[in-house]
């Protein structure tokens, strides 16, 4: 079905809830947040917890219905969802933001940009995060957070841990030119791929491995279809918490009041579990027997870290060499090391 003819349905809806005795006054305001993963995914919990304080800080005036598993809408249709205002509320991953022309956000994706999580918290917890989120404004789109997932790891049917592995490996990955690089660095064949079709292309081999956290790559199950997991921790992956920018902005000033702080704790929330769901994840995963997880030695990590990091340079243009160095700045990453 096209959103446009969703979005008619539900307006259709409406005026049989009015004749049914419902007033605008009683009618509690409604968020769809739509996102494509699992409800047992740091996103996923952070979702339901933003739901919950919302309920209860505005006495049930809003009602956050959360919909995981890509159930409304895959990648690249959420985000068009929330431009016409079919949903009001998505936390896609900050890789999937250059489709919509705000391509800055892709630095993210840089290889080994963040070695940690408090390295990528000056960053997303300061001031250059809050001006990239300023971007998405006159896209009609408010950015309200940063929610962590964290830092991916590759994996196929083969081990990977030479860049020599990857040759021409084809590896699904987030619709990133970032990553497409990335890939490319290492010889491997990248495809864009929306993240729901991701485990049923491992297991019939349209593509051979792919790239997420633990946390995912366990919830969609991809430890069945995947014989090796390298805990490469290469780059990071996280997301915007976005609204759309009318439907935020003619919300009652103290309903706003009252998300913005649901918001705030929902996301010490997301940014407090993201660690230990992954470190839970990726033990889950070794005792699922299926897949063998890979650890590097130093030489071969810093191999595959001299291999990536020349993605910085690569694409600079694109996102903006000041953006990238004012990054360095705060976090004390050198690219010549
Ligand atoms: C992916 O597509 O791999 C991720 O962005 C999914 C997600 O939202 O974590």
């Amino acid at each position: 079905m096209t959103i446009l003819r969703r979005t008619l349905l539900q307006l259709a809806v409406l005026p049989c809830a009015l004749a049914a005795g419902l007033s605008w006054s009683q009618a509690p305001i409604v968020i769809k947040f739509s996102h494509v993963v699992a409800k047992n995914t740091p996103k996923g919990e952070a979702a339901e917890k933003f739901a919950q304080l919302a309920a209860e800080k505005t006495k049930g005036r809003v009602k956050v219905e959360v919909y995981p598993n890509s159930a409304l809408y895959k990648d690249k249709e959420e985000l068009e969802a929330l431009q016409i205002g079919a949903v009001q509320m998505l936390a896609p991953s900050l890789a999937k933001f250059g489709p919509l022309g705000a391509k800055e956000f892709e630095v993210y994706d840089l290889p080994y940009l963040f070695d940690n999580y408090d390295e990528l918290h000056r960053v997303t917890q300061g001031p250059i995060g809050k001006s990239l989120l300023q971007k998405l404004e006159p896209r009609g789109i408010i950015g309200l957070a940063y929610w962590d997932n964290g830092f991916k790891d590759f994996s196929a049917n083969k081990p990977l841990k030479k860049p020599d592995d990857f040759k021409g490996v084809k590896m699904r990955i987030q619709s990133s030119k970032v990553l497409d690089s990335e890939m490319r660095a290492l010889g491997a064949n990248p495809q864009v791929m929306a993240f729901s079709e991701v485990y049923q292309a491992l297991q019939t081999g349209v593509v051979d491995g792919t790239e997420n956290p633990p946390s995912n790559f366990y919830t969609q199950k991809m430890h069945e279809v995947q014989k090796y997991l390298t805990h490469s921790g290469h780059g990071y992956l996280g997301y915007a918490v976005i609204v759309n920018k009318k439907f935020w902005e003619g919300l009652p000033p103290d309903i706003r009041k009252s998300l913005e702080e649901a918001m705030a704790e929902a996301t010490t929330y997301a940014n407090q579990i993201a660690k230990k769901e992954n470190d839970d994840a990726i033990e889950a995963v070794r005792k699922s027997g299926k897949t063998q997880i890979l650890e590097l030695t130093p030489a071969e990590r810093a191999e595959l870290k001299k291999t990536l990091t020349r993605v910085h340079a690569m694409q600079a243009e694109r996102i903006g060499p000041e953006l990238i160095k004012s990054i360095y700045k705060e976090t004390g990453f050198d690219p010549a090391n």
